[in-house]
Formats: structure tokens, sequence, C-alpha cells
């Protein structure tokens, strides 16, 4: 059962989701797109408002989005894309089909609890078919100093967990579960006290 409380559900009925219409935060579904095989199928975690997953399944491929509150705008998007599909689901409770070619995790990781960082990494492999790309867009804390650190002990006001990373502890945290890095790329980000940006991780489920 994933230990969630609803902050996203009280920010979503008040139209408090910053991040829905920022550039910074659909940077990634752009990136990964240049590297889809025609046809993928591709899980987004977290998906929100399902921006991402119309992008992706507007550009063919089948798009599965998942998240604990349902919105609205997910009926146009089934609508107008036959390709894509939404889910209300927590991820540790979420029962796909069949293997993805891609798994697309834009600012959902981040706020899990502790205790599910492990068997959601976990999950993600097992999800992925052998070779199918993560692409994992985290929060990385730009000093020491950061009121946000990597493991928090409790849930900030709203109650979300805020974790951050550094290059370093991102990719042990991701070679410790079985994945190869390809790449990362920094997305600076002006709100958060101007203390943290996004960083874009791209790994792989090996082949075998
Ligand atoms: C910061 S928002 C990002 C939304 C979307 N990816 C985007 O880029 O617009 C994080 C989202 O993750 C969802 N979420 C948090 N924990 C989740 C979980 N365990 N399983 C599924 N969705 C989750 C929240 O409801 C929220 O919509």
């Amino acid at each position: 059962m994933a230990r969630f409380t609803s902050w996203a559900d009280k920010i979503y009925a008040q139209a408090r989701d910053s991040w829905t219409e920022t550039d910074e935060q659909r940077y990634a579904a752009r990136l990964m797109l240049g590297t889809l095989a025609p046809g993928s199928r591709v899980l987004d975690i977290g998906t929100g408002r399902g921006r991402d997953v119309a992008v992706l399944a507007g550009a063919g491929h089948e798009a599965v989005g998942l998240d604990l509150t349902p919105l609205a705008e997910w009926e146009k998007i089934r609508a107008d894309y036959d390709r894509a599909s939404f889910e209300v689901r927590g991820f540790m409770d979420y029962r796909p089909t069949g293997a993805f070619d891609a798994v697309l995790d834009s600012g959902c990781f981040h706020h899990q609890h502790p205790d599910d960082l492990d068997p959601y990494l976990e999950k993600v492999r097992d999800v992925l078919v052998p070779g199918g790309s993560l692409w994992l867009n985290v929060f990385r804390r730009r000093s020491d100093d950061c009121a946000f650190t990597e493991n928090p002990t409790a849930p900030w006001t709203d109650g979300r967990y805020i974790r951050t990373y550094v290059e370093s502890t991102v990719k042990a945290l991701l070679t410790g579960h079985g994945f190869s890095l390809v790449s990362h790329t920094v997305i600076e980000r002006d709100d958060l006290r101007a203390e943290v940006d996004d960083m874009l991780v791209h790994a792989v489920r090996p082949k075998q």
C-alpha cells in the first residue's frame, strides 16, 4: 500500500499545481521522445494532468498515465488519442498488463515515503522490458546548505516528502538497483528558494 497524503489532491483542486505549465517540467518528455522507437509503450508515473501522456500519445506511442489523483483533463486526452490511457492508482499498487519500453517519472519519485524508495525502484525495473529506459526527473540541490535534504525525516508542511539529490547519489541509487546510466541533464529552475534545480537522469535496465 503506497504511503501518501493528499497533498496533490488539494493542490490540483485549488489549481495551485505550478509545475504543470512550466517548460522545465515538460523537458523530460521532449528529450525522451527523441530516443523512443516508433510505437513504444510508455508508463508515466505520477502523470498529473497528463501533459506528457498527450505528448507521447500524440507522437504515436502507447502512453499510460498513472496518478493517485484523477484529473478532468484525462478525458479529453483519451478522446484525442486512441493510444492514451490513465489509471487512478499509486505506483506501488499498480499491476501492469504487460512490460513497458520506457518509464517516465517526472517529479513523483522524490516525493515518496522513505520506506518506499527501494521497492519503488525495484518495481520500475520490473515493469521495464530488458533494455528499457527510465527517465527520472528529480530535484537536485545546489549546495549542502539546502533546506531540502536527500533524507528528510519528516514530510513538508503540506504532507509530501521533498527529497533532493546530487549527481553522485542519484547515480549510486540507480546503479544499486541494477540500472546502467546513460546521461543526466540539469534543468535550472528559479523557484524553491533558488536552492534546487531539476536533474533528468536517463538510465537503462540492462538486457540481462
Ligand atoms: C509534481 S507532480 C508532477 C506531475 C506530472 N508528472 C507533471 O509533470 O506535470 C507529482 C505527481 O505525482 C503524483 N503521485 C505522487 N505519489 C504517487 C504515487 N505513489 N503513485 C502515483 N502517483 C503519485 C501526485 O499526485 C502528482 O500528480
